[in-house]
Formats: C-alpha cells, sequence, structure tokens
C-alpha cells in the first residue's frame, strides 16, 4: 500500500511517499529565511510553503519513481502548528485527493512524530513516548498502537524553545539546538551548576524557563571576554541541566508505571548528549530506548505518511472535509 505524506505544520515543507514500511522519498525542505530574525515569522512560513509546497510534491514523486495513480492514501499534517502554514498544505492536499478521488487522513502532527520511530521496524507499544521539540516538551504513555496518555508536560517553554533562546543570547543562529549540540561537545558539562527544574516534584511535568534564566543571568554577570574564553563551558553546562531534567523525569516514569521502553521523537531528539545520557540510562536499567534516525527527528513528511496510513488501515476510509487545528491535543 503506498502513501503520500505532507507536512508544512511550522518552517519544514515536505512531501514524502512510502510504501508500508520503507520510505521511497522524503523531501524535505528547510526555510532558510528565519534564521535573519532569530525565530520562525508565521507569515513568512505560510508564503515559503505556497512557494515550495508544488516542486517539493514533484520531486517526491519523482524519486519514488511513482505516479499519483499508483498512491493508496494521502495523508496530511492537520495540527498542532500554525495556522497559515497548515492550511496551505491541506488545501494542496484537498485538491490532489479531489482531483484524483484518493481518501485524504488527516494526521495529529504529534503522532506523526510518534511514527518517525515506525520505519525502525522496532516494536514501539507499549511505551512511555517523549517528544521534545521547539514547540512540546509532552511525555505519554502509549499501551497500544494509537492510544496516548498524557502524563506531562512542560510548564512554561519546550526543550527546542530553550535550546534556541539561549542561542539568540549568545548571538548564535536560529536553530539554536543543532549549534549549541556542536558547541558543547568541547566543554566541561560541570562547570556551572545549572538549576534541574521540577525534579523533586510530585508529577511528570518539566520546566526550561527557570534554566534559560540562569544562563541569561549568568551571562549578564559575566564579561564579553569571559563569555567567550568559556563558550563551550556554558554551553555544555546549560546542555546539561536539560538532558539532566528530562532523563530525571523519564527515569521517574519508568519506575513508577514499570513500563521498559521509552520512545523519542522532535528536534531535541537529535541531541548527542541527551541520546548518549539516555542510551547509558538504558543499558544500566534494563529499559529499551528508541530514537529515531537524525533525519527523522525533525519535521518530515515520512512519518506523517505512516501515521496517516496507519490511521486509514485502521477506518478504512477517508475524510476530504479535514480542517486546520493550530491547538490540537494528543489523547
Ligand atoms: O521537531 P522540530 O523540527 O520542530 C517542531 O515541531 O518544533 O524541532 C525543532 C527544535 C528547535 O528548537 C531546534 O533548536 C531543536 O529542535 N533541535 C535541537 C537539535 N536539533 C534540533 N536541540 C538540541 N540538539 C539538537 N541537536
Ligand atoms: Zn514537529
Amino acid at each position: 500500500m503506498i502513501g503520500l505524506g505532507i507536512e508544512t505544520s511550522c518552517d519544514e515543507t515536505s512531501v514524502a511517499v512510502i510504501d508500508q514500511d520503507n520510505i521511497l522519498s522524503n523531501v524535505i525542505y528547510t526555510q532558510e529565511i528565519h534564521t535573519r530574525y532569530g525565530g520562525v515569522v508565521p507569515e513568512l512560513a505560510s508564503r515559503e510553503h505556497l512557494r515550495k509546497i508544488v516542486p517539493t510534491y514533484r520531486e517526491a514523486l519523482q524519486l519514488a519513481g511513482i505516479g499519483i495513480e499508483k498512491v493508496n492514501c494521502v495523508s496530511v499534517t492537520v495540527g498542532p502548528g500554525l495556522l497559515g502554514s497548515l492550511l496551505v498544505g491541506i488545501s494542496f492536499a484537498q485538491g490532489l485527493c479531489y482531483a484524483n478521488d484518493i481518501p485524504l487522513i488527516g494526521v495529529n502532527h504529534l503522532e506523526g512524530h510518534f511514527f518517525s520511530n515506525y520505519f525502525s521496524g522496532k516494536e514501539l507499544v507499549p511505551s512511555l513516548f517523549l517528544i521534545v521539540s521547539g514547540g512540546h516538551t509532552h511525555l505519554y504513555s502509549v499501551p497500544e498502537w494509537g492510544e496516548y496518555h498524557l502524563l506531562g508536560r512542560t510548564r512554561d517553554d519546550a526543550a527546542g524553545e530553550a535550546y534556541d533562546k539561549v542561542a539568540k543570547a549568545l548571538d548564535l543562529p536560529y536553530p539554536g539546538g543543532p549549534v549549541v549540540d556542536d558547541l558543547a561537545k568541547n566543554g566541561n558539562p560541570g562547570f556551572i551548576k545549572f538549576p534541574r527544574a521540577m525534579l523533586q516534584q510530585d508529577n511528570y511535568d518539566f520546566s526550561f524557563s527557570g534554566i534559560k534564566t540562569a544562563v541569561v543571568y549568568y551571562l549578564n554577570e559575566h564579561s564579553r571576554e569571559e563569555i567567550q574564553d568559556n563558550l563551550a563551558h556554558i554551553l555544555s553546562s546549560f546542555q546539561e541541566a536539560v538532558v539532566d531534567s528530562l532523563l530525571g523525569k523519564l527515569a521517574q516514569a519508568v519506575s513508577e508505571t514499570a513500563i521498559h521502553r521509552v520512545v523519542l521523537a522532535g528536534g531535541v531528539s537529535a541531541n548527542s548528549r541527551l541520546r548518549h545520557k539516555l542510551s547509558e540510562y538504558g543499558q544500566e536499567n534494563q529499559v529499551e530506548i528508541i530514537f529515531p534516525p537524525p533525519i527523522l527527528c525533525t519535521d518530515n513528511a515520512a512519518m506523517t505518511a505512516a501515521a496517516g496510513l496507519f490511521r486509514f488501515r485502521k477506518n478504512k476510509e477517508g475524510d476530504i472535509s479535514v480542517n486546520a487545528n493550530p491547538r490540537l491535543k494528543l489523547m
């Protein structure tokens, strides 16, 4: 069964073609225009999607080596995300499905991220699912396919947002995550003890704005030269606080729920320190840790196609009248 996925929820325009469990093509166009503003500008994002959706679609079909008539279902992200951006992908998908008489499936972007691990062929349920991205830091228990129970979430900034804001405070480019990850490799994670938030509390919620603020205070209290000389140490210490906060809550959830499988997804799940420390924790505690391949951590349409195909196989019907919901929840 062939599925075509369309993802335009934020600043990636992506179209993918999958054949059951295999990715035939996954074209991702990352919008560079936002780098000069230090964050995503919604109006510019939807204009860029409009400009790129057709060429991205054509390239995805060409790389997959198939025509649209071979596609059994089209899946499109309907939320959460930026309204204008979602609408570009949805309108395009509706036109495509109407013209070619193909069922259309609306996909929840967060469920999409879960399915970025689908292509590994590993069993993914029952599991704890941690999505760490620029917009979300949410922990779910997933007792079976398609069923998600929210255990905890960030009370303020998402983990990726904290990376982006710390990078911005240091005049580093957007998105901050990959840059900080890289620079922190040469630093001492114990150089400064930034706070590990929410670890004491009797819940599974996260908080990252305190860590970010502690970094900003540190920057204000030190000279430009000192900051430059210790940049790698400062970033490494910041990263350690973020990773420890994530790991602390995950470990608590594993021991309290006795679910010994953790599935990660989202942009921050590409982070090298998070991968290293979580893998170490997994080995020491007999917990299976599953990460998506780096290319599927950030937004992409292969995961959207997989989530949609899963829904289509289950329900056997599409819905051409799907609508955008910028605040769509996963539950
Ligand atoms: O999943 P994603 O592409 O988009 C959202 O749905 O938000 O995640 C983007 C976020 C950004 O905040 C970016 O800084 C962060 O993921 N990110 C990273 C890394 N790569 C991307 N954060 C830490 N380490 C990385 N290697
Ligand atoms: Zn995302």
